[in-house]
């Protein structure tokens, strides 16, 4: 490890309060609550209302989170937000939420399917463990009840809405994140599909007549795939971070199915009471089950300082994902190195450095802007003396006018072209390019 451990310091998580039961489902298809209890184990799902949106539940839950570790939105410095039904697909969700949170940070979204909010999870500790950044808020936010074709029973049973939020933060203490494991196999893609919307098969009549734009699913087939890497990415995660499955106090896997998580936990000879199961109450609400699962275990208690906790995950791509975390302090305190405790300071120092740099070669710039309006005439009637030719300096006097009114900042309105008054350069570069087909040289 660097020295720069990322730690968990603060948790949400946000779910619309309409709520729908298997009975509810059972008066809309072809089903049963004892059909959906037994395969899945779900009994209602949370599904958004009126006003509630993607943007709006991450931020809700990001908000929950940011109190609990004290900070305030302008402490962000990266928002990561993995969801695979965004409000929209451009702007980005993660630039709706860093709006809406009153951020000033830069932010982006992972779509990895239900693995998401682990590979964000992933990607928001090497940002800390690097030195780029010291907090980042990593987000799983899912309104998948929009790409659900609510008169498919195979599908409608199993999917809820709604979001949840951590704030990951530095640390010199070597908890939080130890490890990760990623995986895609996109051979397998097909299982798990919206196939509509995208460039593949754009939005058209035919595409929604053809019903593409909800989710389709060989249930057998992402079933099996999700036993498999279920107990194999755990494993793996617990060996990279140095650790037994002994060591492991609590399991939080993805929240799709009863079964597949009991299995994976049969497989990894883990006992039910070290695995949180909230599926009864949410279904499979996608990148959020993780996040919204471990919110919960943290409000019973289940999650203390100096527990292991591993994150397990499988979804559409296919994908898989694991990551190991160490909960809150360490007994032993560690001394950070030298260079990791100087690291802020050196940041500001470069950045100050940088900004100078760039400010003194912004009023070069104009210098030279407002020297070369001057020298250019002055120059070319030089010249003009010397070579008496009467029409070549017709040519050139209008050729001088012109080359004065292209760099002259506000007159100029060459499309394509970025003008402004701090910035000559490009007027000058148009100037040259009057210029040329004069043939002056
Ligand atoms: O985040 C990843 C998301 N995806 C998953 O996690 C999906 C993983 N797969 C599963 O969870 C399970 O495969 C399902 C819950 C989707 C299905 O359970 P299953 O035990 O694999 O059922 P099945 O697909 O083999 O279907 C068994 C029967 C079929 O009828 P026939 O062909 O045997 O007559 C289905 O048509 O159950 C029928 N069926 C239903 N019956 C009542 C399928 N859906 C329903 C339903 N209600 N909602």
């Amino acid at each position: 490890m660097t020295g720069r451990y990322s730690r968990i310091t603060g948790w949400g998580k946000y779910t619309p309060s309409r709520i729908l039961t298997n009975a509810d489902l059972e008066k809309m298809v072809d089903t049963s609550d004892e059909w959906i209890v037994t395969r899945t184990g779900i009994r209602e799902r949370h599904i958004v209302g009126p006003g509630e949106t993607n943007a709006t539940m991450s931020v809700a839950a990001s908000r929950q989170a940011l109190d609990v570790a004290g900070l305030m939105p302008k402490d962000i410095e990266l928002i990561i937000v993995a969801t695979s039904s965004p409000d929209h697909f451009v702007p980005a969700i993660a630039s709706e939420v860093q709006y809406q949170l009153g951020a000033e940070c830069p932010a982006f979204t992972i779509s990895t399917g239900c693995t998401g909010f682990v590979y964000a999870l992933a990607t928001a500790h090497q940002f800390i463990a690097t030195g780029a950044y010291d907090r980042v808020l990593v987000i799983g936010s899912e309104v998948i009840s929009m790409f659900v074709n609510w008169q498919d029973r195979n599908t409608c049973v199993l999917f809820g809405d709604g979001a949840g939020a951590v704030v990951l933060e530095v640390s010199n203490q070597p908890s939080g994140v130890q490890s990760f494991v990623l995986g895609s196999d996109g051979s397998s893609g097909n299982a798990l599909i919206v196939r509509g919307g995208g460039c593949a098969y754009p939005m058209s009549h035919e595409m929604i007549d053809d019903k593409a734009m909800y989710i389709e699913m060989d249930g057998r087939k992402v079933f099996k795939f999700a036993t498999r890497v279920m107990g194999e990415a755990t494993l793996e995660a617990v060996e990279k971070a140095g650790l037994t499955l002994a060591d492991i106090d609590l399991l939080i896997p993805h929240q799709a199915n009863l079964r597949i998580i009991q299995l994976a936990a049969r497989y990894l000879k883990l006992p039910m009471e070290k695995v949180v199961v909230n599926l009864d109450r949410y279904g499979n609400t996608s990148a959020a089950s993780i996040p919204i699962a471990m919110v919960e275990a943290l409000e019973e208690g289940r999650i203390r300082d100096g527990m292991n906790i591993c994150m397990v995950g499988f979804g559409g791509g296919l994908t898989w994902a694991a990551a190991v975390v160490g909960w809150g302090q360490p007994a032993q305190p560690v001394e950070w190195p030298l260079v990791w405790r100087f690291a802020p300071a050196g940041r500001k120092v470069s950045m100050a450095a940088t900004r100078l740099r760039l400010q003194a070669r912004q009023l070069a710039d104009v210098a030279s802007y407002h020297a070369s309006s001057v020298l250019l005439p002055l120059y070319t009637f030089a010249g003009l003396h010397k070579t008496g030719d009467k029409k070549r300096r017709i040519r050139i006097v209008s050729c001088v006018l012109l080359t004065q009114h292209a760099i002259s900042p506000p007159s100029i309105g060459v499309p394509g072209t970025q003008q402004t008054d701090q910035c000559p350069h490009p007027n000058a570069r148009v100037a040259s390019h009057i210029i040329w087909p004069f043939g002056i040289g």
